[in-house]
């Protein structure tokens, strides 16, 4: 595997994938797995988040103890199915600040229309993380990584549940910086963008809305 794409294949991972992309669960289970899982995925992502040395002293004795060192990371949500991978970093590190990308996809031509942009504040300092369920054609995902670094970001993740090739591509191409962290690598896209074999539409079976 690419230093550019990793696949967490951790057995609790994919246990919970399956029961993601089984049709037959339900909305709330479905949203309740994608946090236990982006949990687990978020674990993967901040891997080499950079440490220091405090003096701290623990009941026995003194010591220097690691800690996170630099400013807090921002987690930037690609709405709207971005939402549903917040809580699991946000479970893992609390002290994040969260910014929102809003994108939609033109049915049409699959290309990206922005409708809204928040980041938090000097993220040039941080390791944002880019959250998106869903890594499909990847031109909202290279179009969100466009706007996170007109903003001022350098250092850039990009942690998704399913990967399809083409998305994977694309990424490479127009941001070969930013490493990607994915559940599942899977086969490819279908004539209306949808990843195969997927799991349908993340933001519809999290919110129930078809
Ligand atoms: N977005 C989704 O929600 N599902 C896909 O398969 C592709 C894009």
């Amino acid at each position: 595997m690419s230093e550019h794409l990793t696949v967490v294949d951790h057995p609790l991972v994919q246990h919970k994938l399956t029961l993601m992309r089984d049709k037959g669960t339900s909305t709330a289970v479905f949203r309740q797995l994608l946090r236990e899982i982006t949990l687990l995925l978020a674990y993967e992502v901040t891997r080499e988040l950079k440490l220091t040395t405090r003096h701290i002293e623990t009941p026995m004795e003194e010591m220097d103890a690691p800690i996170l060192a630099g400013k807090k990371l921002a987690l930037v949500s690609i709405l709207r199915a971005g939402n549903g991978m917040l809580d699991g970093v946000l479970e893992l590190v609390p002290s994040a600040r969260v910014g929102f990308v809003g994108l939609y996809r033109d049915e049409e031509t699959l290309k990206p229309v922005q409708y809204y942009f928040k980041a938090p504040e000097g993220l040039k300092d941080r390791l944002v993380i880019a959250v998106d369920p869903m890594l499909a054609t990847g031109n909202s995902s290279a179009a969100a990584i466009d706007l996170l670094k007109e903003a001022g970001a350098t250092d850039i993740r990009f942690l998704c549940l399913l990967a399809a090739p083409e998305g994977v591509a694309r990424m490479k191409e127009a941001h070969p910086d930013v490493n990607i962290v994915t559940a599942s690598l899977d086969r490819e896209l279908n004539s209306k963008g949808y990843i195969m074999p997927g799991l349908g539409d993340a933001g519809d079976r999290m919110f129930g809305t078809k």
